[in-house]
C-alpha cells in the first residue's frame, strides 16, 4: 500500500489516531492544496510533528508503547517506510525508544524535548547493546587528571576578582589563549575581544539567531534538525541548499534572498565531506558581494585522520565569516564551553543582545579550558584522541571492507557514512534497532524541503551514521563485528544473529 492510495480519504487518519490512545487528537489531516507528488513528504511530517506535539504537551506520556510501525502502516493503510521513517526520526531525536522486544515506546523526559539525533539516545543506554550513536566522544577519553591538575593551576592563580560578576563574553584569559589556539590549530585570524563564550554551538546559535543572521538564512540540506530549530524559534526562517559529494552546492545560494548561510566546511555534516576548495571561494565572493554571512560551524576540526588539515574558511575572509564551535567533540559535551568568533563590525550587536551580566557557562570552567591550552595539556589531549579514533575507523573500514561495504566521510571526524538506498536504510534500521543497535539514519537529518543526496550512481541515496566513538573499548570488536554482520544481513531482512 503506498501513501497516494493512503490519501485518499481520511479514515486512515481516524484510526491511527484512535490506536494511539482513545482520547488522543492527532491533526493529521492532508492538506487539500497539497499536489499529488507533495503528499508522501506531507503525510510523513505530519505525522511526525503530530506525534512531536502529543509527547510535548503530555498526551503521550513517558513509557507509552506506540503500536509496532508495521502494523500501524498495514492499519492506516500508510507504507512501512514512511511509519518507520517517522518513528526512527523521532527515536533519533530522543522522543522514542527502539527496545528489543518491547516496542516503541515514549522517552522519559521527551516531554522536555529532547532534540538531539542520535548524539543522544537518552534513557536508552539501558537496553542499548551497540551504542554507535552519532557525534559523542569516548566518555572514557575524557582527560579526568589533566582535568584535576589544571582545576589545581587555575584556582591557584586566578584573583579574587574571577569570582566576582562575570564579563558576559566570557573570561579573557581564556579568550586570549582561544584566540592562540585557533589561529595556531585552525588558522583563524581573530583577537580576543572578537570572541564570545558560549556554552555550545547550539547557544551559539540561538544568540545569532536572535542578533545579527538578519531573516532569512540558508543551511545545508542535511544537517542537525535542532540547529535549524533553533536558529528558526529565533524567527529567522530557513531555506535549505543541496548538499553533494563535494560539501554543499553553495552556487544555489547565488538567486536566494538570505542574509546568511550556515555551513559546516571542513566536515560536512553528516555527510564527512570536506567542502572542495572551488565552493570555498565560491561561497566567500557571494558573501562579499551580497554583503551577506557565513556562519562556519568547526565542529569537529580537529579530529582530522588522513589529509592536511582543512582550514578554518574564516581565515580566508574574516570580515564575512562567524566562526563557532566547542569542545563537546575534543572534550565532553558535559563541560558547556563554546565560542562565537565574530568580525569586528558584529561585535557591539551581539553583546549588546547579551546584556552586562550574562556570561553563559561556569567562568571557573573556561579557566581550566584556558590553563590546559597555554599548558599544552589540551593538544596533547587532541592528540591521543586522534590516534585513539584513527585506529577505531581503521578498524571499522577494514572490517566492512572485508564483506565489500565502503564507507565514506572518514577523513575526519567521530562518525562514518554507510551508504545505501532508502529501503536498505530502513530495513538495517529497524532490524538494528530491534537487536539493541543504537543507530541513526541519513534521512532522519535531513532538511523536509531538501532533496535527497544523489549516490555515485546518480540515484537518490540514502545510508546509516555509524557513531564510532563511543563504544566501550571492551566491546568495540565484538560492536563492529555485530553491526557488520547487521549491514551485510539487512537486505534482504533475515535473522542477523
Ligand atoms: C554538526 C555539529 N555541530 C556542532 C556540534 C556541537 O554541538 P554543541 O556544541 O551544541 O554540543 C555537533 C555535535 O554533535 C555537531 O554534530
Amino acid at each position: 500500500v503506498t501513501d497516494q492510495q493512503a490519501i485518499r480519504g481520511p479514515d486512515p487518519w481516524d484510526e491511527l489516531a484512535a490506536r494511539l490512545g482513545t482520547d488522543l487528537f492527532l491533526d493529521l489531516q492532508p492538506d487539500p492544496s497539497t499536489t499529488a507528488r507533495g503528499r508522501g513528504a506531507q503525510l510523513r511530517r505530519r505525522l511526525a510533528d503530530a506525534l512531536r506535539d502529543a509527547i510535548a504537551d503530555g498526551r503521550l506520556p513517558a513509557g507509552t508503547t506506540l503500536p509496532p510501525y508495521r502494523s500501524l502502516a498495514a492499519d492506516v493503510g500508510l507504507s512501512r517506510g514512511t511509519v518507520t521513517a517517522v518513528y526512527n526520526e523521532l527515536v533519533a531525536e530522543g522522543r522514542l525508544i527502539a527496545r528489543q522486544g518491547s516496542g516503541t515506546t515514549v522517552a522519559a523526559g521527551a516531554a522536555r524535548s529532547v532534540e538531539s539525533p542520535g548524539s543522544h539516545v537518552p534513557s536508552a543506554t539501558a537496553s542499548v547493546r551497540h551504542d554507535f550513536s552519532l557525534g559523542q566522544p569516548n566518555a572514557s577519553l575524557f582527560p579526568r587528571a589533566e582535568w584535576v591538575a589544571a582545576t589545581r593551576r587555575a584556582l591557584a592563580e586566578a584573583p579574587d576578582a574571577v569570582f566576582g560578576p562575570s564579563p558576559p563574553n566570557g573570561s579573557e584569559r581564556l579568550r586570549t589563549e582561544l584566540a592562540h589556539y585557533l589561529s595556531r590549530a585552525r588558522g583563524v585570524r581573530t583577537t580576543p575581544d572578537r570572541i564570545v563564550l558560549t556554552t555550545s554551538v547550539m547557544s551559539a546559535l540561538e544568540l545569532l539567531g536572535r542578533t545579527v543572521l538578519g531573516r532569512r538564512i540558508a543551511v545545508e540540506g542535511y544537517g542537525l534538525p535542532f540547529h535549524r530549530d533553533v536558529i528558526a524559534r529565533q524567527g529567522v526562517s530557513i531555506e535549505p541548499i543541496p548538499v553533494d559529494h563535494h560539501g554543499a552546492v553553495v552556487e544555489d545560494l547565488v538567486d536566494r534572498d538570505v542574509s546568511a548561510v550556515l555551513l559546516t566546511p571542513s566536515h560536512q555534516f553528516p555527510l564527512g565531506v570536506a567542502l572542495e576548495p572551488d565552493r570555498r571561494r565560491q561561497v566567500i565572493e557571494w558573501a562579499r558581494r551580497s554583503d551577506a554571512l557565513i556562519i562556519e560551524d568547526d565542529y569537529d576540526g580537529e579530529l582530522r585522520y588522513d589529509r592536511e588539515p582543512v582550514g578554518a574558511l574564516q581565515g580566508l575572509a574574516p570580515e564575512q565569516v562567524i566562526y563557532v564551535g566547542s569542545v563537546s567533540k575534543s572534550l565532553s559535551p558535559a563541560v558547556r564551553i563554546g565560542w562565537i568568533v565574530l568580525p569586528p563590525r558584529l561585535v557591539d550587536t551581539v553583546m549588546w543582545a547579551k546584556g552586562i551580566r550574562e556570561p553563559d557557562a561556569s567562568v571557573v570552567d573556561q579557566l581550566v579550558l584556558a590553563d590546559m591550552i597555554a599548558t599544552g595539556a589540551y593538544d596533547k589531549h587532541i592528540r591521543r584522541s586522534r590516534q585513539f579514533y584513527r585506529r577505531r575507523r581503521d578498524t571499522l573500514i577494514t572490517r566492512l571492507a572485508e564483506q565489500g561495504i565502503t564507507v565514506g566521510g572518514i577523513p575526519a571526524g567521530l562518525h562514518a557514512v554507510v551508504g545505501m538506498g532508502h529501503d536498505a536504510e530502513s530495513r538495517v534500521l529497524n532490524a538494528g534497532w530491534d537487536r539493541g543497535f543504537s543507530l541513526v539514519g541519513l534521512d532522519s537529518l535531513r532538511h523536509p524541503d531538501a532533496p535527497a543526496v544523489i549516490d555515485r550512481d546518480g540515484n537518490p541515496g540514502g545510508g546509516i551514521l555509524v557513531g564510532f566513538g563511543t563504544p566501550a573499548a571492551s566491546t568495540f570488536d565484538t560492536d563492529v563485528n555485530a553491526l557488520t554482520e547487521l549491514i551485510t544481513n539487512g537486505s534482504p531482512p533475515g535473522p542477523l544473529e
